[in-house]
Parts: structure tokens; sequence; C-alpha cells
């Protein structure tokens, strides 16, 4: 049986409805393969590894308009911390179908089947240089970032980061919290950031690209804010050597202020209020959670 968790309108297009079910069936495995290979370039995640996964613990949900699958997540039962967690280790939605709120959507549903088991935290990585997942993640749902790996999964020829260390944060979601209750019923409240120190300074190049000219690794305020490009992919694809730059740039200071017993406590996505830049909060534990 298929398990329906919940249908809704998605912004941005009005006519159709998406729902987002629990993936059973080869053919729907061999659609997650084909959602991976135009995301990634290769599907990483068999339907042979998925099957396995959707019947024994784990969690395999699909993102559906009619009968055609725009996206996919897969996450394991696992351990971390001595804790029984969730770790989501693949979502990913086709390229046309994206900044609908699929992603959040099957988050959503996986945070409700998780808490139906007795899982309080959900964890995955992400690239700290994806401003579209950090929006998702932290100012959306509402996750802490507690560790930085760097060069996590080695360097992988991903259609996604050619080019660049695979550095990863490691986000967890603390799906039972009241602070995560409160950000997905009430969204994220504007931040005052004026007058919170910055790790970084920035200036645009002749290409229009952010470059850092000061870094600050010893600051001690109680908040901090690290800037970065929101525009990575294109940078990428631009600019290899200046977004290596970045990479080995924000690692120094992510890793810097992680030792120092900061974590990433929100994400400040681009707007006109912000001139267009983007930042992570980092709050030292203890500073107001
Ligand atoms: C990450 C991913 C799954 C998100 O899916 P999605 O359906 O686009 O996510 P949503 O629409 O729910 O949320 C995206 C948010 O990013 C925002 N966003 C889009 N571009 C952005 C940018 N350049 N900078 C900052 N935020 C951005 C959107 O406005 C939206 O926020 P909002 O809902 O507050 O408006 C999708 O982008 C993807 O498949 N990426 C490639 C694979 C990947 O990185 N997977 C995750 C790690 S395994």
């Amino acid at each position: 049986m298929v398990g329906l968790l919940s249908h809704h309108s998605i912004r941005g297009d009005g006519v159709r409805e998406y729902e987002i079910r629990s993936l059973r069936t080869l053919a729907e495995f061999r659609e997650c393969e084909r959602i991976q290979a135009g995301v990634w370039g290769s599907p990483a995640a068999t339907r042979e590894l998925l099957s396995v996964i959707a019947k024994y613990g784990g969690v395999v949900l699909g993102a559906f308009g009619g009968r055609n699958m725009a996206g996919f997540l897969y996450a394991i039962l696992a351990r971390r911390r001595g804790r029984l967690i969730h770790w989501s280790h693949m979502m990913a939605v086709r390229t046309g179908f994206r900044d609908r709120g699929l992603g959040f959507k099957m988050k959503l549903a996986h945070r409700k089947l998780a808490l139906a088991q007795g899982i309080k935290s959900i964890c995955w990585t992400f690239d700290p240089l994806q401003t579209r997942n950090a929006a998702l993640n932290v100012a959306r749902l509402g996750a802490t970032i507690e560790e930085y790996l760097p060069d996590c999964y080695g360097r992988f020829p991903s259609a996604i980061e050619r080019g660049l260390a695979s550095d990863r944060f490691v986000v967890n979601w603390k799906i039972a919290a009241q602070s995560v209750e409160r950000r997905l019923s009430e969204g994220a409240r504007p931040l005052d950031i004026s007058g919170v120190p910055r790790a970084n300074e920035t200036t645009v190049n002749s290409d229009d690209f952010l470059v850092n000219w000061r870094i600050q690794l010893h600051l001690s305020a109680g908040r901090l804010l690290v800037e970065i490009p929101s525009n990575t992919d294109s940078m990428r694809a631009r600019d290899i050597e200046l977004a290596a730059r970045w990479r080995n740039e924000t690692r120094r200071i992510f890793q810097n202020y992680f030792k120092s017993g900061y974590l990433v406590r929100d994400f400040i996505p681009p707007s006109e209020a912000t001139n267009g830049k983007c930042y992570y909060l980092l709050r030292r534990a203890g500073k107001g959670g």
C-alpha cells in the first residue's frame, strides 16, 4: 500500500496539485535513478538499494504531479551520538520543478513519518555554498548546523560540484523541538543583523562575483555573520579558481568558529532588504539557544 502523506497546491503552480507519498515499486525506484542521473549525472542510490531501504526501516518518498515524479528523498535508520535518528542521504527535485516548495513538502512529510516512529532527529549533509539548500534547510525548516566536514566524500565528478572539494555541513533537524515547531508554523522572522560582526567582508569583482577582502577568525561576539555568494553554480562554471577560493576561505571560517563553540543557527536568504546578500548567522552555544 502506498501511504498518502499530504496533498497540497504548490506555490507558483496554481493548477496542478502535488502529492507526497511513500515509494514502494521498482518502477518508482527506477524513476528515482533517472532523477539522480538528471541532477548529479549518475544514480548513486540504485533501485535495489532504495527498495531495501523502503522495506527495512528507512524512508523513501516521492513528490508527484499527476503520474510524474518531480522529486524524491530517502533516509536510512541510523545512530548518531548514541541516538537512533534518520539519516537523510539524498533529496532531489528535477530542475524545472524547483522553488515551488516541493523540497519543503517532502521534508514535512518525512518529519511526520519519523515522529510517528519515535524519531526525534533527522540529519543530513549539504554543501555550505549552496544557498538554495541553506534557505530550505536552515531558514525554512529551522535545522541547526553542527559540524563541518572538509572534502566529506572525496572528489567526485558530480554534475553539481565538479572541480571542488566536497565539503559538507552536517544538519541536525530536531523535529520534535519547540523551536522547529515554531519555525514551521510561523516561518522565519526578519532578523535585525545591524551591528552583528562579520567574519568576512566582501566586494564584487569585474565579473560581478563576490570576493572576500577581509576575513576575521578571532571574533568573540555572541552572534556572527558569514556572507556567502548566492550564485556558486555560475561562479563554478565561469571562474573555478574563485569558487575554489570560496571553498577554502569558508572552510577556514567555519572550522575555526565551530572549534570555538559556535553553531550555525540561521540563514538570511538574499532579498531587497539585504541588497541581494546572504548570510549564515552563527551563535555561540549557550547564547540564546
Ligand atoms: C535542494 C532541493 C532538493 C530543494 O528543492 P526545492 O523543491 O527547490 O525546495 P523548495 O522550493 O522547498 O525551497 C527552496 C528555497 O530556496 C530558495 N532559493 C532559491 N534559489 C535560491 C538562492 N540562489 N539562494 C537562496 N535561496 C534560494 C527558494 O526561494 C525557496 O525558499 P522559499 O520557499 O522560502 O521561497 C533542490 O534544489 C535540488 O534538487 N537540488 C540539487 C540536489 C541537492 O542539492 N540535494 C540536496 C542535498 S542531497
